[in-house]
């Protein structure tokens, strides 16, 4: 059976799903689970400086990322929490997602990667968003799309 879990998260209640349905199979079958989010770093450019300066926020606006990163990671392990995992770590990423989420469960040595079939994209009418698309093709392990 699956021994190494890699769930991707962004955040959307599609993913929030997927780690639920990791984290009961993780807690099933004593695989070590891990949630990973692909971050995007952000370019100071002047929109972001007049839009700071605009909405009165200071520091910095990878500060403002970092903490959305952590609550999603925190969101996901208090799931794997509740569901009795006992080997949930997390891993932060930056790069496009697909191909980052594909290369770190290789990387990991993964037997299993876990994707919401949506995200956090708007696009109405769509089953599959792109990057569920794109890791599912591309994927060197088995894939799982939790709808
Ligand atoms: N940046 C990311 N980091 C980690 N996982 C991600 C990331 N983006 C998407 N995912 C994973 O892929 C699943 C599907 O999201 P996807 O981005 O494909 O859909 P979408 O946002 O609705 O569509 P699109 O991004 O193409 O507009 C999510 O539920 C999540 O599991
Ligand atoms: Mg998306």
């Amino acid at each position: 059976m699956f021994k190494k879990i890699v769930c991707a998260v962004d955040g959307s209640r599609h993913a929030l799903r997927a780690a639920e349905v990791a984290s009961e199979l993780a807690a099933k079958v004593g695989a070590k689970l891990i949630f990973l989010t692909v971050a995007k770093p952000i370019k100071m450019t002047e929109d972001v400086k007049r839009y700071m300066a605009a909405e009165h926020l200071t520091g910095s606006p990878q500060y403002v990322l970092d903490e959305l990163t952590e609550q999603i990671l925190d969101e996901a392990k208090a799931c794997a929490h509740r569901c009795g995992v006992a080997k949930a770590v997390t891993e932060v990423k930056t790069g496009s997602p697909a191909r980052t989420i594909v290369a770190f469960a290789d990387s990991a040595g993964a037997d299993l990667l876990v994707l919401g079939s949506r995200g956090l994209g708007d696009l109405e009418g769509m089953f599959l968003g792109s990057v569920s698309h794109k890791v599912t093709s591309l994927a060197k392990c088995t894939c799982m799309t939790v709808k």
